[in-house]
């Protein structure tokens, strides 16, 4: 099984407000029909909330915690916000063929100061033996210390990680860079000194951009795969373990 993630970066314009990327989120959804038939291996697909969730979050000040009136409705809107993208990204996968559902992470995932502390995948287990690929995306979830808080579509794959072979993630970007250059592994070894080199994202993105997703992919002890999302024989390729352009993290 793989995990998949597509960046919010790829399938939404991150400078806009709910503007999805129509073309590139098409693309990427036809480029792992094929490679998921041709491998007939099973996925989870992850996205993120790109344009869709970070400008709620930010206007709503819910980044550390959900406590008045205003906040909680901020929640709901970042909620309902994110849900919709999530319903554009099932509707592309299925045109492409893959038979899907989307699961809410606020449903089914808890947590206590931003830590997972509950996370009930039934579902995606039972969607899986049908033979249906989950869908499961960026959210805001229930927190038993701060009220609410925004879970990252990078901390949903890190803690479903175990249920996969390896982990790809698509981003706007061919990978890590180390200033000009693309790094092409990072291990435990090297990891402390390429972090210096690792920011957020150029746009809002209030879950940490690339710095937080490296950081939960060195936690997650699965080799996991940061690729171009808007190249399609990339993400061909990086799907199907052929040699593409990316950073692998081991
Ligand atoms: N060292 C780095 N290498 C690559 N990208 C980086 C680096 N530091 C910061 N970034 C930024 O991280 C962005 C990707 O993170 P993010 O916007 O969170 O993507 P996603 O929407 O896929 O989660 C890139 O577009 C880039 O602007
Ligand atoms: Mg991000």
């Amino acid at each position: 099984m793989q995990i998949v993630k597509l960046g919010g970066s790829v399938i939404t314009r991150k400078g806009g407000f709910e503007k999805a990327n129509s073309p590139a989120l098409r693309a990427l959804c036809k480029e792992i029909a094929y490679a998921r038939k041709k491998s007939r291996e099973p996925l989870i697909i992850v996205h993120g909330a790109g344009s869709f969730g970070h400008p709620h979050v930010l206007k709503y000040k819910i980044r550390n915690g959900v406590r008045t009136p205003l906040q909680a409705q901020g929640f709901a809107k970042t909620h309902q916000s994110v849900q919709k993208l999530s319903a554009l990204v099932a509707s592309e996968l299925m045109r492409a063929g893959v038979p899907c559902a989307s699961i809410p992470p606020l449903a089914i995932v808890r947590t206590k100061n931003k830590k997972i502390t509950e996370f009930c995948t039934d579902a995606i287990d039972s969607l899986l033996s049908l033979g249906i690929t989950p869908v499961l995306y960026g959210d805001v979830v229930i927190d038993d210390a701060l009220g609410g808080c925004v879970l990252s579509g990078d901390a949903i794959i890190s803690a479903l990680a175990k249920k996969a072979r390896r982990l790809v993630l698509f981003t706007n970007v061919d990978g890590i860079y180390a200033g000009k250059a693309l790094v092409r592994e990072i291990n435990s070894k090297n990891a402390p000194s390429i972090l210096m080199h690792v920011g957020n994202s150029n746009h809002a993105d209030v879950t940490g951009g690339m710095r937080g997703k490296l950081l939960e992919l060195l936690k997650a002890k699965k080799p996991a795969f940061i690729a171009n999302g808007s190249k399609p024989h990339v993400v061909r390729n990086v799907l199907l373990g052929k040699n593409a352009v990316c950073t692998r993290i081991n």
